[in-house]
């Protein structure tokens, strides 16, 4: 039988065969479905759209979509204490850094269904674009950064980005570069310009909202 195939059939079968484990994904072996398995803790905050953190009430952030190494490096942080919040640090107690990698394959395998977000919007969107010349090159000029240490900003909560740069401003989110941006920043300039990145949209493919 095998004798009357066309070698290149033959050949060809064979590295398939060889490919196939590969290909299809080693349950074990594939990080995006340990992520899964990992984030089932999370999933009670973290999946529910529109769960407001029970104080100081603003929004737990969206995840989905969110750049695969500022997630690790944001779990990471709430680990090692650099950023101090007790929900999350107690929630990454138990994670390896293996673990971490899993859950931000997991998360990137997400894309945030686009919702317009303009009517809940509180602050001045406009005067926050103006404002937003100073974070472009880091945060892209839409909040789609490009570069995956900085943190896509849009279309995340407004509520919970006026938080992070209030945390950034008083200390307690401790970044030295996010420290030196929010310090000469008013409560107005940071209500706008999380109104701005609140309302832009991801600049991705839509598939899932978290
Ligand atoms: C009880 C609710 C709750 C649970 C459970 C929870 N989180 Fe969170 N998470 C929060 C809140 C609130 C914040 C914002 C904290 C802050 O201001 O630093 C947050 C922040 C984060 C951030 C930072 C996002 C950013 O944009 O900087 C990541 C990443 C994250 N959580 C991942 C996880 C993972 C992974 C798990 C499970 C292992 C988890 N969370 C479980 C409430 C929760
Ligand atoms: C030089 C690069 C740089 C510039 C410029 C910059 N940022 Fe950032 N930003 C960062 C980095 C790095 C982080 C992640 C820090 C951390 O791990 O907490 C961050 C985090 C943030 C976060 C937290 C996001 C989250 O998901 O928790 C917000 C909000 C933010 N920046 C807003 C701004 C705004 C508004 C400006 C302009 C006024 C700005 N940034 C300018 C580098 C920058």
């Amino acid at each position: 039988m095998i004798r009357l195939l066309p070698l290149k059939f033959i050949v060809f079968a064979v590295i398939i065969t060889l490919a196939s484990p590969v290909l299809a994904g080693n349950g074990s072996n594939d990080p995006v479905a340990a992520g899964k398995a990992n984030f089932e803790t999370c999933a009670g905050c973290h999946a529910i759209p529109d769960y407001t953190h029970a104080y100081p009430t603003y929004h737990v952030p969206r995840l989905g979509g969110q750049h695969p190494d500022y997630v690790v490096t944001a779990l990471k942080a709430y680990k090692n204490g650099e950023r101090l919040n007790q929900t999350m640090q107690a929630n990454v107690a138990h994670l390896s850094e293996q673990d971490m990698q899993n859950i931000s394959a997991y998360l990137d395998s997400f894309r945030l269904v686009w919702k317009e977000q303009t009517n809940n919007i509180r602050g001045n969107i406009d005067s926050g674009r103006r404002k937003s010349a100073s974070c472009a090159a880091c945060h892209g000029p839409d909040g789609n950064s490009s570069i995956a240490l900085y943190p896509r900003l849009a279309g995340q909560y407004e509520d919970y980005l006026y938080q992070s740069l209030q945390d950034y401003k008083t200390g307690k989110r401790n970044n030295p570069i996010m420290r030196g941006m929010s310090t000469p920043l008013s409560d107005q300039d940071i209500s706008d310009l999380a109104a701005y990145f609140a309302s832009q949209p991801m600049g991705l493919v839509v598939v899932q909202h978290y």
